[in-house]
């Protein structure tokens, strides 16, 4: 099966967004979407959307520094990007581990300089009944969805306020907005999620930062059918029907792709968005409308 990130960049060969020129099979981007040249960090950038909204912003002209916790699955990654003709660095780094995230802010900032656009995009979500969620669970799910943002909020904010331009963009979900069941700790999180992006706008609101959240509803991804083939088992249910409930839960009637939330994050981050800020954007069909 295509896996998410050759899906996402072959969706854009086929659309005439990418292709391939007349020698050393370079990828060109020939769209007309606004290029610009920054430099962007992406957490969780080794898969699914992560992947998706780094190769984007990349092949915008960014330089992107893509991190996550498995090396081997961020170089992967990173080789299919450069492969598409973009600057891509993989740095193996744990968003929970405080030490971690300002080493690498270190090296971003020795090989390229401050990172100015920051993508809070490294998640974890476990359906479990509240009863049979452990403590582990809550502890982790809390750690990395929500304290790994403000750990790289933290170390990454200050430069960004130094020289008074700066986007920071966190990719919550529609259960930063409203809750869903088996899912506490996550929805939770997500929920601490939109309030850290709100308050964060205000205190730099002055500051030539923007804050801003995404909220994505079912994502086709790898993820979104790990937790199909999880619910199949407990109901008995096929795997298909669990993900035509999912698409079935929104009024367009389909999952969403990872390009589309890759799109508006690069439309949020892009240098003439600067009157957005504190705002919390649903990408899901319509699921949710608050
Ligand atoms: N898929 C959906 O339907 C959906 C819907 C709404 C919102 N979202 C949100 O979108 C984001 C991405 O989701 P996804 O579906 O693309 O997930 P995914 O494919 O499971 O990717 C998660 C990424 O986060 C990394 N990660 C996890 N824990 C980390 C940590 N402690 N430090 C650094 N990196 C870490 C993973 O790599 P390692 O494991 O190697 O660290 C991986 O690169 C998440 O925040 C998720 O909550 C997803």
């Amino acid at each position: 099966m295509e896996d998410p990130l050759s899906k996402y960049l072959n969706h854009h060969k086929r659309h005439g967004r990418l292709y391939f020129g007349p020698s050393q099979g370079i990828c060109y981007a020939r769209s007309m979407s606004a290029r610009f040249d920054k430099i962007v960090l992406v957490t969780g950038g080794s898969s699914g959307i992560g992947a998706a909204i780094a190769s984007e912003f990349a092949r915008r002209g960014c330089r992107v520094a893509i991190t996550a916790r498995d090396l081997t699955r961020l170089g992967t990654a990173a080789d299919k990007m450069v492969q598409n003709g973009a600057q891509v660095r993989a740095i193996a780094c744990d968003v929970t581990r405080r030490e971690q995230v300002r080493r690498l802010r270190d090296s971003i900032r020795e090989f390229w300089g401050d990172v100015q656009i920051l993508v809070n995009n490294a998640g974890i979500a476990r359906a479990v009944s509240f009863a049979d969620m452990t403590d582990e669970t809550w502890d982790q799910t809390l750690d990395t969805n929500l304290t790994g943002a403000y750990n790289c909020c933290k170390a990454f904010l200050p430069a960004m306020v130094k020289v008074k331009w700066g986007r920071i963009l966190n990719i919550a979900s529609t259960t930063a907005k409203v809750g869903y069941s088996h899912v506490t700790a996550y929805t939770a999180s997500k929920h601490g999620l939109l309030g850290l992006t709100r308050s964060l706008a205000l205190e730099t609101a002055r500051q030539g930062v923007t804050v801003n959240a995404i909220c994505p509803g079912y994502v086709d991804d790898e993820r979104t059918r790990e937790n199909a083939r999880v619910m199949a088992e407990k109901t008995g249910k096929s795997v298909d029907d669990i993900l035509r409930l999912f698409a079935a839960s929104a009024p367009q009637n389909r999952l969403i792709a990872a390009g589309e939330v890759a799109d508006l994050a690069c439309l949020i981050a892009s240098p003439e968005m600067s009157g957005m800020t504190g705002q919390a954007i649903n990408v899901d069909g319509g699921a949710v409308m608050v």
